[in-house]
């Protein structure tokens, strides 16, 4: 009989290789626990009357999802009963949370449910974090890391059951879920390279914001949306998964040209740490890039507040170039 190898054995390996301690381990250990009860629930949730809305808007001013609150609470339990944490900064909550201030090594960003406007259609959301790691030689002041200094980011689609993570300076693997619910590696299976060929790259991004998006952006639209297929599917975490095997760019714009101005959002939508970041960590250990409105490259910027919003442009590098060139020459 051959079995697989699965995700907690890949790591161990991993920092046995790089003569690392354990502590990394037990954390993704904690974050891979919480995953799978938060897809535990998402699978039986309809069914669980959870698929509702929790009647409360968050600090973003969203509505909140009764799903939302739950996979918040499961991450932060996981989290804090690992003592590896530091200090984390999720979504759902204003503030960072503070976790095991002496002992913990790592600081966490996640979007525990990423996607909300999938969960009362039963669609595929995902759960999206970053790891990036404290001072250990000195002091710790708790500033918020960019994307540069993330040690891994990784993205659990739910319910589907695949687990893409990114480890620095190392490469992108994949695992899915066997029958008893371990995440596994393929037989094979190497380390996730973005495609080259453009016949396979698609766009993704919410066509109905297409006039309230810069000209530039628009003219850069107009040139390219005949040669590439259009896939939406509404969570940042299942369209940058769809990105990863088969190339192209993912985009979430500035919103500039609203009719209604109050709507514009020029700062984008998505939240630079534990959305855009993650992303923009995974597509370059993949061989691709990020890059923000003004064609800075997302890993660079230094957040200054935990909900931080950006303009997002996320995926094959000729591609999302080709865009920065036009961002940059505004036209
Ligand atoms: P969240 O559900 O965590 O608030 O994130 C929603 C985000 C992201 O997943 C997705 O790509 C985007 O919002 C979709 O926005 P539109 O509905 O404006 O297209
Ligand atoms: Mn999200
Ligand atoms: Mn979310």
């Amino acid at each position: 009989m051959k079995l697989k190898q699965t995700f907690i054995d890949f790591m161990l390996h991993h920092q046995e290789r790089h003569k690392r301690s354990y502590n990394f381990l037990v954390l993704l250990e904690a974050i891979q626990t919480a995953a799978k009860y938060i897809q535990y629930l998402y699978k039986t949730g309809s069914l669980k009357n959870i698929m509702g809305e929790a009647g409360i808007t968050n600090v973003q001013g969203e509505n909140v999802m009764e799903m939302d609150d739950i996979a918040n609470a499961i991450v932060l339990h996981y989290l804090r009963r690992s003592n590896q944490v530091i200090c984390a900064v999720t979504e759902e909550e204003a503030e960072p949370v503070k976790l095991n201030e002496d002992g913990g090594r790592y600081f966490i960003y996640f979007d525990p449910l990423d996607g909300s406007s999938n969960i009362r259609h039963n669609l595929p959301v995902g759960f999206m974090f970053a790891v990036a790691k404290r001072n250990l030689s000195g002091p710790e002041d708790l500033h918020l890391r960019k994307g540069a200094d993330f040690r891994a980011a990784g993205i659990f689609l739910i319910p589907t059951g695949v687990f893409t993570i990114a480890l620095a300076n190392t490469g992108v693997f994949r695992f899915h879920q066997d029958e008893t619910m371990t995440y596994v590696i393929p037989e094979n299976s190497e380390r996730l390279i973005i495609p080259d060929d453009p016949k396979r790259w698609e766009l993704s991004f919410n066509a109905s914001n297409t006039k309230a998006f810069s000209k530039n952006v628009q003219s850069w639209i107009e040139k390219h949306e005949s040669k590439h297929s259009f896939r939406y599917l509404g969570a940042l975490a299942g369209d940058f998964h769809r990105l990863l095997s088969n190339g192209g760019m993912f985009m979430y714009p500035a919103i500039v040209n609203h009719p209604k101005p109050e709507k514009n959002r020029p700062n984008g939508k998505l939240r630079l740490l534990y959305e855009a970041a993650v992303t923009a960590f995974i597509a370059r250990e993949a061989g691709g890039i990020a890059i923000d409105e003004e064609g800075n490259d997302i890993l660079d910027i230094t957040p200054r507040y935990p909900h931080q919003r950006t303009a997002l442009y996320v995926g094959s590098s000729p591609l999302v170039e080709s865009i920065r060139k036009q961002l940059i020459n505004k036209g």
